[in-house]
């Protein structure tokens, strides 16, 4: 998280309930301390009394409510995974309650637990082969299509927000900056891209226009994996999440064994210095601001068709005068990959989002054509109604986000309340809501079973271990 000034306490169960009611500090049993960051810590736990060992990720958010800009962080996240619901996209399973509802500052949400996430993976020497790739890029794309389905862009695509457990399954999670898209921005979008004939996509026939929004802010992706048009203050689209996606497979493709690396030589493909706000005056459109950009084009090279399609005209001013740099051979940087792989990089990394290679593109794609089991096509049954974030652009105090957060803490309450009860009497593990909707996605859960970790097993705790050390700020967060 940006800016927020967080408590420093130290990591003990008791200092991690403190605020939270005495009924259900009694609820979870914590198992370890899994990690921190500038948003508070996380924990591993399970339902005290619970013979089934299952494991939640607690997370304590410290001081949520310090500034609304971090507080509707949260209830954004809050909002929108209520609706999401897929084997790749992590679920919320409780909210704790605080003592006082009206006056607490810190936020207590569980979720499944995963056991680490594809940062702390490849900060390990952990080594990971092909099959391995092809699983968790399927998963991590099965998971964008679904969520672009539901008109839901995540926005914050980077390995830390990709969780993988032992047995190799993805699950996307932190949706703090992700966005509904509207209907209209949707349709007006739909029918833009469709008149475009720059849309030159050759692999597939399913594929999804991407949408539109309105909000411009370049405070978005993080910027190792932020997408060219967000860095030109570019109305975006689902393009973003491809581009971010692309730019983790690059990272995994470093650690095939093949590569013959050190875990510390992997490296970000785009490992921009800096990539402050940009101005659209002029002036400020000098080193060291446009160094991602820079990053970039040393990769993909400079623009070499029009870029009539930048709205900002100092954007265009700007790339209208770079002396040009020849695109680097992805191969000379992947040497150990198989072509299909810098395919599939080439195609998504276009400059321009309308030639980007799309979600449904990508998956069809040669590289996953040896694939045992793919996943099996979940969309969502309606989009997501805009209106689940009508707070995003009003002006709330702190104060009255608190009490929306309050709203959904009841809201997930009862959830919980409705899915253990449900586990008792059925024996089920999920709730009413999820339980309706595994109908449609048993067939994707099912596949997810027989993994490539099943005979290669990454060996995530031991990643996790040795990645637990890595800098929490080596991810190119602005
Ligand atoms: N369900 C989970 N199971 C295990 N670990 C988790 C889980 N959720 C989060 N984590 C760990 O906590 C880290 C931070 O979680 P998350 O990304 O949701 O928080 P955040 O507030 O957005 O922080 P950041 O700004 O660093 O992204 C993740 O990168 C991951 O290592
Ligand atoms: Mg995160």
């Amino acid at each position: 998280m940006e800016g927020a000034a967080r408590q420093n306490m130290a990591f003990t169960p008791q200092n991690f309930f403190r605020g939270v009611r005495a009924d259900q500090q009694r609820k979870y049993e914590l198992k370890s301390h899994l990690g921190k960051g500038a948003y508070g810590e996380v924990w591993a736990s399970t339902l005290a009394g619970a013979s089934d060992g299952e494991k939640f990720a607690i997370k304590k958010i410290n001081n949520a409510f310090c500034q609304a800009t971090e507080a509707k962080r949260m209830l954004r996240e809050l909002r929108i995974l209520r609706h999401l619901n897929h084997p790749n996209v992590i679920r919320i399973r409780d909210i704790l309650r605080p003592q006082s509802e009206s006056n607490f500052s810190d936020l207590w949400i569980v979720f499944d637990f995963v056991d680490l996430d594809l940062r702390k993976l490849i900060a390990s020497p952990q080594n990971i082969s092909m099959a391995h790739i092809q699983w968790i890029a399927h998963q991590m794309l099965s998971a964008l299509q679904y969520m672009h389905s539901a008109h839901v862009l995540h926005r914050d695509l980077k390995p830390a927000n990709i969780l993988l457990s032992e047995s190799c399954v993805v699950k996307v999670c932190d949706f703090g900056l992700a966005r509904v898209v509207d209907e209209e921005d949707w349709v007006l979008n739909e029918q833009r891209l469709q008149a475009a004939p720059a849309l030159q996509r050759q692999l597939s026939s399913t594929s999804m226009p991407p949408p539109m929004t309105r909000q411009m802010t370049s405070h978005v992706v993080t910027r190792w994996y932020r997408a060219p048009e967000l860095i030109l203050l570019q109305r975006y689209t689902t393009a973003i999440d491809v581009w971010s996606f692309a730019c983790i497979f690059a990272e995994l493709l470093m650690m095939l064994p093949e590569a013959e690396l050190e875990h510390r030589d992997r490296t970000p493909l785009f490992p921009g210095r800096s990539c402050l706000p940009l101005s659209p005056v002029e002036s400020e459109l000098a080193e060291p601001n446009l160094d991602q950009l820079n990053v970039i084009f040393r990769v993909i090279g400079t623009p070499t068709r029009s870029v009539g399609w930048v709205e900002m005209k100092e954007m265009r001013d700007h790339l209208n005068s770079l002396s040009p740099i020849p695109r680097t051979p992805l191969r000379d940087l992947y040497p150990a990959s198989p072509d299909t792989a810098i395919d599939l990089l080439e195609r998504i990394l276009q400059f321009e989002p309308s030639r980007r290679c799309s979600v449904a593109d990508a998956m069809d794609h040669p590289f996953f054509d040896g694939m045992k089991n793919k996943m099996h096509l979940q969309l969502a049954s309606q989009p997501v109604d805009a209106a689940t974030i009508d707070f995003e652009h009003s002006d709330f105090k702190v104060g009255a986000i608190r009490r929306l957060v309050v709203q959904e803490i009841h809201r997930y309450a009862e959830r919980a309340t409705t899915g253990h009860a449900r586990k008792r009497k059925l024996g089920a593990d999920d709730d009413a809501e999820q339980a309706q909707a595994s109908s449609s996605s048993a067939s994707t859960t099912s596949t997810a079973t027989p993994s490539p970790a099943a005979a290669a097993a990454p060996s995530p705790a031991a990643a996790s271990e040795a990645g637990s050390t890595a800098d929490a700020d080596a991810d190119g967060t602005v």
